[in-house]
C-alpha cells in the first residue's frame, strides 16, 4: 500500500496525480507558532510506501518542513520514502562559479538522498552533472521533461510557430518540443552579468513575419525572455509567446514580460501559478506508478 502526502498549496496538482494512481491523498497539516517554527501534522498510521508531493520554490522554509515530514514519517511506519519535486531548487547551483561558492546542487543531492529512496522531478537545471541519480548518490533519480506537452500545447495554439531557445542551455527542450511536433527551431546564445540584466543574441535567421514561442524550462526574474523577446521583435517576428516548464514570476516578471510586447504566457503546472495551462500530472503518476 501506498499514499500520497502533500501540502496544502500544492493540492490542485497533487489530487489529479493520486486520482490517476488510485492512492489515498493525505494534507501535511501546518500549524505556524507566532516565533515563525512549524508544527506539523501527519495521519497517525502510515503505509509502508509513502511519496511526498513538494516543489521546491522559494525552497529554504520549505526543505525544512520537507525534512521533518519525511523523518517523521518513517517513525509512522513509512520504509521507503519518495519526493516527488516538480521544481527541484539549487540546481543551477552546480559548480563553484567564484573561488569559496558552496555547490548547493550537491548538498541538496546529498541531504535528500538522505531521506528518500527515490526522487523524481520535471525538467531539473543539469548541464554539469548528467543525470539525476548523480544528483542524489546511491539513490534513484528520474528527470522527467515536459517539453513534449509543452510543445503540444503550443502547436496547437500557434500553428507553424518558430520554437526558440533563449539560450543553450534550454536547445535540449526546445529541440525536443519542436522535433515532436515538426516545427523549426532557432537557439540563442545569452550572456549574463547580474540577476536581472542578461544579453541575449538570436542568430541570424529569418524571423522577420514569424509567429515566435520562446521556450525555456525556468522563468524566474523573467529577464531572459524579456530580453530575448525584444531581440525577436525588433528583427520583426510577428508576435512573440513564452512556454515555461517552471514559471517562478519573481517580483515585476509577468509585467516586465507585457511591457516588452510578450503575447502569452504559457506554463506547466510545475509551479502554481495564474499562467499555469499544461498539466504535468499525468508524467508524474506514471513515474510513481513505475517505482
Ligand atoms: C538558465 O539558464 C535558465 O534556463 C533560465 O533561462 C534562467 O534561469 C531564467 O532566469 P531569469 O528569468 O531570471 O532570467
Amino acid at each position: 500500500m501506498t499514499c500520497l502526502l502533500a501540502f496544502d498549496d500544492e493540492m490542485t496538482l497533487a489530487r489529479p496525480v493520486a486520482e490517476r494512481l488510485g492512492w489515498p491523498l493525505h494534507e501535511v497539516q501546518r500549524h505556524r507558532f507566532p516565533d515563525g517554527e512549524t508544527r506539523l501534522r501527519l495521519p497517525p498510521r502510515l503505509p509502508s510506501r509513502v511519496a511526498f508531493l513538494r516543489g521546491l520554490q522559494q525552497p529554504n522554509a520549505k526543505l525544512t518542513e520537507l525534512w521533518l515530514a519525511a523523518a517523521g514519517a518513517r517513525e509512522l511506519g513509512a520504509a521507503q520514502l519518495a519526493l516527488v519535486s516538480p521544481y527541484l531548487a539549487y540546481m543551477r547551483q552546480d559548480v563553484e562559479f567564484t573561488p569559496g561558492e558552496v555547490v548547493s546542487q550537491r548538498h541538496l543531492g546529498r541531504l535528500l538522498a538522505e531521506v528518500f529512496e527515490l526522487v523524481i522531478t520535471v525538467d531539473p537545471h543539469l548541464h554539469r552533472v548528467a543525470t539525476m541519480d548523480e544528483v542524489v548518490p546511491g539513490r534513484r533519480g528520474v528527470a522527467l521533461t515536459a517539453s513534449a506537452l509543452l510543445g503540444a500545447w503550443v502547436a496547437a495554439q500557434v500553428p507553424g510557430a518558430l520554437l526558440v531557445a533563449p539560450d543553450e542551455e534550454a536547445e535540449q527542450w526546445v529541440a525536443a518540443a519542436a522535433r515532436g511536433q515538426g516545427l523549426d527551431f532557432l537557439v540563442s546564445t545569452k550572456q549574463r552579468h547580474g540577476d536581472r540584466h542578461v544579453e541575449v543574441s538570436v542568430p541570424e535567421a529569418t524571423v522577420r513575419g514569424r509567429a515566435v514561442v520562446l521556450l525555456d524550462d525556468l522563468a524566474s526574474t523573467g529577464r531572459t525572455l524579456v530580453t530575448a523577446a525584444r531581440v525577436l521583435l525588433a528583427r520583426g517576428a510577428a508576435t512573440v509567446d513564452v512556454a515555461v516548464t517552471h514559471g517562478l514570476f519573481i517580483d515585476d516578471a509577468l509585467d516586465q514580460l507585457r511591457a516588452a510586447g510578450v503575447r502569452h504566457v504559457w506554463s506547466t503546472d510545475c509551479v502554481p501559478h495564474a499562467s499555469n495551462c499544461v498539466s504535468v500530472a499525468p508524467l508524474l503518476a506514471d513515474a510513481l506508478r513505475a517505482w
